[in-house]
C-alpha cells in the first residue's frame, strides 16, 4: 500500500515523465524544422520511453491500491538553438529528473516503504542510460564541431536508434 504522501510525490513523477514526453516532442518538431531529421527521429523514440517511464508509475499506483491523479502538463519551448544547444538542454533537464527519482527513493525510506525503494530502482539505473545517451551525443557533436558533413553523418546515426522493446513496457 502507499501512503499519501508516496503517492502524491509519485503522482507528480508522472507529471515529470510526461513533460520529458512533451519536451521530447517538442525538440522532435524543432529537429524537423532545421532539417535534421535523424535528430527528429531519435527524439521521437525519447517521447515513447518518457510515456513508458510514466506508464510504469500509473501501473505501480494502480497496482497499489492507489489512486492516480493527472495534472497539467505545461507548455514547452518550442526554440532550442544549435543541436549542442539542444542535447545540452536535454541532458539538463535529464539531470532534473535524477534528482527527482533521488527524492523519491530518499522519501519511500523515510517513510519505510521498501517496496517503493524496491520499484524506483529501475528508474535509479535508467538515470544512468538517459544521461549516458546524452553526454555521449555531446561528445559526438563536439567532435563533429562546424564540420556539417559530420553532423550530417551523426544525423544518419541517430536516424536508426530502435525504438523501446516490450520488456522495457511491461512493470
Ligand atoms: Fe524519464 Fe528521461 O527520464
Amino acid at each position: 500500500m502507499l501512503n499519501e504522501k508516496m503517492e502524491e510525490a509519485l503522482n507528480e513523477q508522472i507529471n515529470r515523465e510526461l513533460y520529458s514526453s512533451y519536451l521530447y516532442l517538442a525538440m522532435s518538431a524543432y529537429s524537423s524544422s532545421i532539417g535534421l531529421p535523424g535528430f527528429s527521429h531519435w527524439f521521437k523514440v525519447q517521447v515513447r520511453e518518457e510515456t513508458i517511464h510514466g506508464m510504469k508509475l500509473f501501473d505501480y499506483i494502480n497496482r497499489q491500491g492507489g489512486r492516480v491523479k493527472l495534472k497539467e502538463i505545461k507548455e514547452p519551448p518550442m526554440e532550442f538553438g544549435t543541436p549542442m544547444e539542444m542535447f545540452q538542454k536535454t541532458l539538463q533537464h535529464e539531470q532534473f529528473v535524477t534528482r527527482s527519482i533521488n527524492d523519491l527513493v530518499d522519501l519511500a525510506r523515510s517513510e519505510k516503504d521498501e517496496t517503493t525503494v524496491s520499484f524506483l530502482q529501475w528508474y535509479v539505473k535508467e538515470q544512468v542510460e538517459e544521461e549516458e545517451n546524452d553526454n555521449e551525443i555531446i561528445d559526438k557533436l563536439k567532435n563533429a564541431g562546424e564540420n556539417k558533413e559530420a553532423l550530417s553523418t551523426l544525423d544518419a546515426e541517430l536516424a536508426k536508434r530502435l525504438p523501446p522493446n516490450d520488456e522495457e513496457e511491461s512493470i
